[in-house]
């Protein structure tokens, strides 16, 4: 086969990958495939193409011995680096820390059937019990006359470590929730374009950050405009969350006020 006949074959069967690729995509997009994937199937339509090229490739000199060697280890050598380089430059997932995430989302949700309301209520139960003694001995300690100090000096520390708990609830919540992939916070994430939230705390009240939340065309970041047509932000978890998760979720943005971080001002729409 002359050389040129065999370019014209090679550019025809690049031609038809691409077609191919290009269908293979429109396929992914309409049955709702990532978009990682749809990248994938129009590289591996591309690849395909490259191996019915490869077939009309003129035959090589046979080579020997020593260099014969040498080619098979190159060969190896590029074909692993290409496997590496594109399987590392794809987004990464510990499949360890995903099982944990999934987890965390379904413990309170199996906390909610019959099984589990029991096990809580047994678990409350026990609590309250233990603090009903230690309040019985502190009684005991300070004699009856005192009663109402006792009970004011026992409601202010579990009081605070319940709103420290509800901020580190929240804070786990970002983290189930992926708020992260669009909002950068404490210098993390956003990957894909939304506003860092570090001030968010100064800028909306808790009623306002749930408003967002529970309806996100409700409010619109000032410059995010085009996000904000486009719908950007997930109008899905008033129906994944419980409400205490999202009462934990507020709190914690409550607490974000550090001004030097720009958080673009929330302007309300309806
Ligand atoms: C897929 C991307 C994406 C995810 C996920 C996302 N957001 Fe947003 N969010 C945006 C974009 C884009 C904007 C700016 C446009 C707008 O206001 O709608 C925004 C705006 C906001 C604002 C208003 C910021 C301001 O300065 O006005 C808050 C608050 C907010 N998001 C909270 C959250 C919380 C909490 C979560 C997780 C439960 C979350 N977002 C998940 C994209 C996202």
């Amino acid at each position: 086969m002359s050389e040129s006949s065999f370019a014209k074959r090679a550019i025809k069967k690049l031609i038809y990958g691409i077609v191919i690729g290009i269908i293979l995509v429109v396929a992914a997009k309409l049955t709702h495939f990532p978009f990682v994937f749809q990248v994938m199937f129009f590289i591996y339509a591309l690849l395909g193409a490259l191996v019915f090229i490869l077939l009309d490739a003129p035959p090589m000199k046979p080579l020997q011995g020593g260099k014969a060697v040498m080619g098979l280890v190159l060969f190896y050598v590029i074909v692993s680096g290409l496997y590496i380089g594109g399987a590392t430059s794809l987004p990464q997932y510990d499949p360890e820390v995903e099982k944990g995430k999934i987890e965390k989302i379904l413990k309170p949700r199996r906390a909610r059937t019959q099984q589990g309301k029991v096990e809580e209520l047994l678990a409350r139960a026990k609590a309250l019990d233990e603090k009903a003694e230690m309040i019985a001995k502190q009684l005991q300690a300070l004699g009856a006359g005192k009663i109402e100090e006792v009970q004011v000096a026992s409601a202010g520390p579990v009081g605070g470590a319940a709103s420290d708990d509800i901020i580190a609830k929240g804070k786990e919540q970002w983290e189930l929730q992926e708020c992260y992939n669009c909002h950068k916070l404490f210098g993390q994430g956003g990957k894909k374009r939304g506003p860092p939230l570090d001030n968010i705390g100064n800028l909306m009240t808790p009623e306002q950050i749930r408003e967002k939340i529970l309806d996100p065309k409700s409010w619109m970041a000032e410059g995010y405009e085009k996000e904000y047509k486009k719908g950007k932000m997930p109008d899905k978890y008033k129906d994944l969350m419980f409400p205490e998760e999202i009462d934990a979720l507020v709190a914690f943005l409550s607490t974000l006020k550090n001004p030097s971080v720009k958080t673009p001002k929330p302007i309300k729409m309806k």
